[in-house]
């Protein structure tokens, strides 16, 4: 295991909604060595995530066809992984990623829970696409072990990590999930989220290009597929931004 001075070793995690992201990101980390626990309150999405890492687009099946993964290291990665509807069981784990809709009310209430029900050493990030993080911190009485961890679609695939640390995240908690990005063949970059600044890049930058491209829509310059052929071919993007969105929020499943 890679340790790193200041970063603690991550060996249970506990994923929080295991819907496009959580269920990857549940992958990757076992598929990094941890023991790990995916929760959903959706039946329906504990049994399409099972199958996922199991048997889809990029499940670990694909990985072992593609020569990426041993037959024996997938194995080993689908042992360390389950999916449950055991909200306190999955709060028994070194590190929690939250993996909930995008609301904000409901990222506030999954904190609050998680911070009574997980032990006082668990570490709590977020993947949410752009709530502050301060804010979702200040429903714990830990804020120090309250971080974003931003992955991207598919975050099987994706070496994205941008990491989001507040004024009260302690050093060795941005540490502990830096290292553990790396861990997860991720390339890490910590970010601050300001009293002042709104803490993130990525979805900044994208947030100004596709109202942009969406301006070009309405003001009938250009249909969505043109916007995104004349974006692929010009800046040799894999996909327009439309194409991106469409994507993303569809887990890259093929039509
Ligand atoms: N899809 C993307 O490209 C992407 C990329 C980066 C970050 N994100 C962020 O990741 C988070 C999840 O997005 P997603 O695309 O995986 O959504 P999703 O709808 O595919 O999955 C969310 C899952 O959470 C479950 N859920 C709902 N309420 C819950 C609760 N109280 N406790 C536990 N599980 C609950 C749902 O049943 C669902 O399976 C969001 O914050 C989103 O903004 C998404």
């Amino acid at each position: 295991m890679t340790r790193s001075e200041g970063a603690a070793p991550i060996e249970t995690v506990g994923v929080i909604g295991a819907g496009v992201m959580g269920s990857g990101i549940a992958q990757i980390l076992a598929l990094a060595g941890c023991e790990t626990i995916g929760f959903d309150i959706s039946k329906e999405a504990l049994d399409e995530a099972h199958k996922a890492v199991r048997s889809g687009r990029y499940g670990v099946e694909k990985s072992v066809e593609l020569g990426k993964l041993t037959a024996d290291e997938a194995e080993a990665a689908l042992a360390r992984l389950r999916f449950s509807d055991d909200f306190d069981e999955t709060c028994q784990a070194d590190l929690i990623v939250e993996c909930v809709p995008e609301r904000l009310d409901l990222k506030i209430k999954t904190f609050r829970d998680l911070d009574q029900r997980a032990p006082g050493h668990t570490i709590l990030a977020s993947n949410t696409s752009g709530f502050s993080i301060a804010g979702i911190a200040a429903a714990t009485d830990r804020p120090e072990r309250v971080i974003g961890w931003h992955w991207a679609s598919p975050p099987v695939i994706s070496r994205f990590a941008e990491i989001i640390r507040t004024k009260g995240t302690a050093e060795h908690t941005v540490e502990t999930v830096r290292v553990l990005a790396s861990r997860c063949g991720k390339n890490p970059v910590v970010i601050r989220d300001t009293a002042m600044h709104w803490g993130f890049v990525a979805n900044r930058v994208y947030g100004a290009m596709i109202r942009e491209a969406s301006r070009c829509v309405d003001e009938g310059i250009a249909s969505h597929d043109e916007v995104d052929q004349l974006m692929v071919d010009c800046f040799r993007w894999p996909v327009g931004p439309f194409g991106m969105t469409k994507g993303a929020t569809s887990g890259w499943k093929k039509d």
